[in-house]
């Protein structure tokens, strides 16, 4: 490592303007000028379509410090996949999975140094961002478009990191039962921020939503998706077509199901029926795991396993997820790539 002190252990999650990021620029079919540059500020006109209706989109992903000090990532063929999928969903352009995969790489080589150390349980956390760009005022998708990625050291989204915190239901939604929820664009986001501020100032860590239909099962968190263990050990997580699906999840649902041999299912879950629950946790990139002590919904807490201790089996999962990202435990076949 070279001389970037940090205080590695209390990064929090923040934004840092680093050395470098990469841009690429799109228009008549085709990207160009794909870079690494230092310029943290972008230039777009006025009519863009990002600012005016919300055409754009994101990823999340990380680089992980392994002992021997190398970096690696995990699954971004995965985050370039999903990409895709936003772009298509807002007509937006492709970023095919090579060029999204090095830039990637690119990002984290060009800012080596802000690669935190190994053991501190601080990565670099990515952020590939589309935005549609140009002078428009109608509503029609752009014609010019932007994609950069940037990157910044980050340590626990939430507090408490594996100490578990209480999460709270929400009565709004975060999306449409077939809008894009299922997609990582802004505007679901923009649709968390009330609820969230709400949820932070009452007291919890965010808001979990429930079902836009009828408000009778849980979907996920703003910024993670839930899952939970039951009584006879099978690793439950919410289907629906209006939550994104999330890398971190379905890579538990394999180690669940493939390395720990549990009953696996993507399924309802009735915020009505909480009992069958010993454990909950909210996951992601971001999350990583994050024990859900208890959840509150109108004006009752339930608290699985315990507001204080995190249970064996949500222990177990992360244990063996942050094993494989920080290269101590053999990750299944392609899960992680070299920087
Ligand atoms: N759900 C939402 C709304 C998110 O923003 C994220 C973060 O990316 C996730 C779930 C978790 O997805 P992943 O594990 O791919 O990071
Ligand atoms: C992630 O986990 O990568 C996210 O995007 C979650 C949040 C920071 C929006």
């Amino acid at each position: 490592m070279a001389d970037v002190q940090l205080d590695w252990n209390n990064l929090g999650f923040n934004y840092r303007n680093l050395p470098y990021r990469y841009r690429a620029y799109w228009k008549d079919g085709k990207w160009y000028k794909k870079e690494l540059t230092g310029d943290a500020t972008l230039h777009i006109s006025e009519g863009s379509t990002a600012l005016h209706y919300g055409q754009q989109d994101f990823e999340g992903l990380k680089a992980y410090r392994t002992k021997d000090g190398s970096v690696q990532l995990f699954r971004p063929d995965r985050n370039a996949a999903r990409m895709q999928t936003s772009c298509e969903r807002l007509l937006m352009p492709q970023v095919p999975t090579d060029m999204f995969v090095d830039a990637v790489k690119q990002v984290v080589r060009a800012n080596q140094d802000y690669v935190p150390p190994y053991g501190t349980g601080a990565t670099l956390y990515l952020r590939p961002l589309m935005i549609g760009v140009g002078g428009n005022i109608g509503v029609h998708p752009a014609q010019e478009y932007i994609f950069t990625v940037f990157a910044m050291p980050v340590g626990s989204y939430f507090k408490g990191g594996m100490t578990p915190t209480n999460f709270t239901t929400s009565n709004y939604d975060r999306a449409a039962h077939k809008g894009t929820g299922a997609y990582k664009v802004g505007g679901n986001y923009a649709a968390s921020l009330f609820p969230g501020q709400e949820a932070h100032s009452n007291g919890y860590s965010d808001c979990v939503y429930l079902d836009p239909v009828d408000h009778k099962k849980i979907e996920e968190v703003g910024s993670a998706n839930f899952f939970g263990i039951t009584k006879d050990n099978k690793f439950v997580t919410p289907k629906s077509p209006s939550i994104l699906p999330s890398v971190t999840k379905y890579s538990l649902l394999y180690l669940a199901e493939h390395k720990f041999g549990m009953a696996v299912e993507e399924g309802d879950v009735y915020i009505d029926d909480l009992d069958r629950f010993t454990e909950a946790g909210a996951c992601g990139t971001a999350a990583v795991i994050s024990p859900i002590g208890g959840l509150e919904h109108n004006g009752k807490l339930h608290v699985f396993y315990s507001e204080t201790e995190v249970g064996p089996v949500t222990k177990k999962l992360y244990d063996e997820l942050t094993g494989i990202q920080f290269g101590d435990r053999e990750a299944p076949e392609g899960w992680v790539q070299k920087v």
